[in-house]
């Protein structure tokens, strides 16, 4: 059912801050910071030969990262996203093994324009995963 690795997304404090460090400590390449409106988040992406990070940021009143910014100060992992071939099928058989999709379940269309769902953390070994059509 999953297929390739797509990214891991990181909450952090001061998006330009962390833009910088990634592009002048670490040596990598950066995007330019891209406001989300309808997801609440600023993002920059931190282009790899193989994947990508995605450094975000809460952007306007309810973002739904806001509260886990509180809860991590210094910033932290968020979410890891993995490809599916067919992600209704997909919600289908997580359905069936009892894995909870949050929301009201149904695919929406994540930051790069593709159907994506999000995996109870709880039923993932405290990871949150988001699903992504390839
Ligand atoms: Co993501």
């Amino acid at each position: 059912m999953i297929t390739k690795f797509n990214h891991v997304a990181i909450v952090v404090p001061d998006l330009n801050a962390a833009k910088n460090k990634y592009k002048e400590v670490l040596g990598a390449n950066v995007s330019e910071i891209s406001n989300y409106i309808e997801h609440g988040v600023s993002v920059v992406f931190v282009e790899l030969e193989n994947t990508k990070i995605e450094l975000m940021h809460p952007y306007g009143e309810n973002s739904p990262i806001s509260k886990f910014l509180e809860n991590n100060k210094n910033g932290s992992i968020h979410h890891i996203c993995i490809e599916v071939k067919d992600i209704k099928k997909a919600v289908e058989k997580l359905k069936l093994n009892g894995v909870r999709i949050l929301g009201d379940e149904t695919p929406k269309k994540g930051a790069h324009n593709k159907p994506v769902v999000f995996l109870h953390p709880k039923d993932f070994y405290g990871t949150l995963i988001e699903l992504e059509q390839e």
